[in-house]
């Protein structure tokens, strides 16, 4: 996890399926572009964006109203090209197999391609049946398959048993060290930066366990609803859009145990051992879940949705260091704050010697602020100044910005870089998925029964009082 950024020198083309989806939109042609502008990407590449709308190249351009006028895009946009076609159909596939061949031609050679699926998960299996019976997963012969990767975006499938028959199918088409599962959350900064706190530091690791620690409170919030997405979002909900990937993310970056090295499957165990070992406090209610107000009268959303936009629970972990310590964990649109932190709350005792002085209730708090002014503080009870005796909490503070003059890569721009060069550590396994997919399908199908209206919260609330 922690890992500099690699260096990609080799021709690529990129075929994104979904481009004119919102996170091709706000996310990954700002980070290609971002990484144009920084040099991180090769002399020669090209990005293909594949989707139903029949745009022309320049229309597929112009479609990146935010990027357009900035300076470096137009010479950007020459390696931009588009392919309109639907998943369901192979004529699309076709084409864009023409588009590949004519690239390979004009280079001389056989260039690597990634299949980027960004395309809500319901349409995987289709593009994947297409890539197979156009022989486009089989890439242009050079050195087998090796030379096409395919790059799948969260959620990986609905439930259980979607990802689970999702992984066959892709285990058929291509093999392991093929396959990017992503989790965007792993190529944060602030995320990889846990494992070298609690490692690198000798004074926290002894302290990290359930003899020190009271509880830990993870909290993920957005002050936007679902904007453009309704389609995607009523589909999904909050549980599986941001909990079973993201905040199981986070979870393993406080709780895992320290993985035997620094590699690829090293940390990928680390991981899967953590999300393997999460139940909830509470099996009869396990997830408290709301939805905003006027969620309903969003754009594409059923008036009737009973999607959650908001969910609150309490885990454990159940291993030797965490038994028996809570995290609480909240995830919610439409919140008060943008804010997305973890707070390890240490266990307060009230010394003797100020016992009759009084203590703060909490004492010992490490917070690990994901965004925004990514950093870490450290609450510790100091005296206040003047001749009585009296404690208050205080903070002592890190920044990325003020101490490192900068946050460091957007997080897509390092998945990205990531997936040029082949590194598949900050990637999920199969393994990892599956459990948290076991974690949560159990609740996917107890609400299905369920006949309640889901409690509604206030725009700027923290969730259902
Ligand atoms: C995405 C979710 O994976 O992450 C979105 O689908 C969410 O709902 C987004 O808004 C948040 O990403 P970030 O990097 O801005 O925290």
């Amino acid at each position: 996890m922690i890992t500099s950024s690699p260096l990609v020198a080799s021709p690529f083309v990129m075929i994104i399926f979904g481009a004119t989806g919102d996170l091709v939109q706000n996310k990954l042609i700002p980070a290609l572009f971002a990484l144009y502008k920084n040099k991180s990407l090769p002399q020669e590449f090209f990005i293909i964006g594949f989707s139903r709308r029949e745009f022309t190249k320049e229309e597929f351009h112009n479609y990146f109203q935010e990027q357009k006028n900035d300076a470096g895009w137009k010479e950007f946009a020459t390696h931009l090209l588009y392919q309109s076609g639907s998943f369901e159909d192979e004529n699309g596939y076709n084409k864009l197999n023409s588009q590949l061949l004519q690239i390979d031609k004009k280079m001389g050679a056989c260039v690597t391609r990634f299949f980027y699926l960004a395309t809500p998960p319901d349409h995987y299996e289709t593009i994947l049946n297409n890539l197979v019976s156009t022989k486009l997963s089989e890439g242009c012969g050079h050195q087998g398959n090796n030379w096409t990767r395919v790059v799948i975006e969260k959620p990986f499938g609905k439930d259980l048993e979607t990802a689970r028959n999702l992984d066959k199918k892709l285990a058929e088409i291509f093999e392991e060290k093929q396959i990017f599962r992503v989790d965007h959350y792993l190529g944060k900064e602030t995320v990889q930066n846990m494992l070298a706190f609690r490692f690198a530091n000798g004074i926290f690791e002894p302290v990290w366990n359930k003899n020190l620690i009271d509880h830990v409170q993870i909290t993920w919030a957005e002050v936007s609803g679902i904007g453009k997405r309704g389609k995607f979002f009523d589909g999904v909900g909050i549980l599986r859009d941001v909990f079973q990937n993201h905040l199981m993310q986070l979870i393993a970056a406080v709780a895992m145990e320290q993985p035997k090295s620094f590699t690829k499957e090293d940390l990928r165990d680390a991981r899967a051992n953590v999300i393997g070992a999460i139940t909830y406090a509470n099996e009869e209610k396990p997830i408290v879940k709301g939805q905003y107000k006027g969620y309903k009268r969003e754009k594409d959303v059923s008036p009737d949705s009973n999607t959650e936009t908001f969910i609150a629970t309490k885990l454990f972990i159940n291993t030797p260091r965490f038994e028996g310590v809570p995290f609480y964990v909240r995830a919610g649109k439409k919140m008060k704050n943008n804010l997305v932190e973890i707070s390890v709350v240490f266990i307060q005792t009230c010394h003797i010697l100020f016992k009759e002085y009084g203590c703060p209730e909490i004492g010992n708090v490490l917070a690990f602020r994901i965004q925004p002014n990514e950093g870490i503080d450290l609450r510790f009870i100091a005296k206040t100044p003047g001749s009585k005796l009296s404690l208050q909490p205080v903070n002592m503070k890190f920044g990325y910005k003020d101490d490192f003059g900068t946050s460091g890569l957007e997080a897509y721009e390092r998945v990205l870089l990531d997936i040029f060069a082949g590194d598949q550590m900050l990637f999920n396994r199969s393994d990892e998925l599956e459990s948290s997919w076991e974690l949560i399908t159990g609740i996917l199908d107890k609400w299905k029964q369920e006949k309640d209206e889901i409690q509604v919260y206030d725009e700027r609330a923290w969730g259902p009082g």
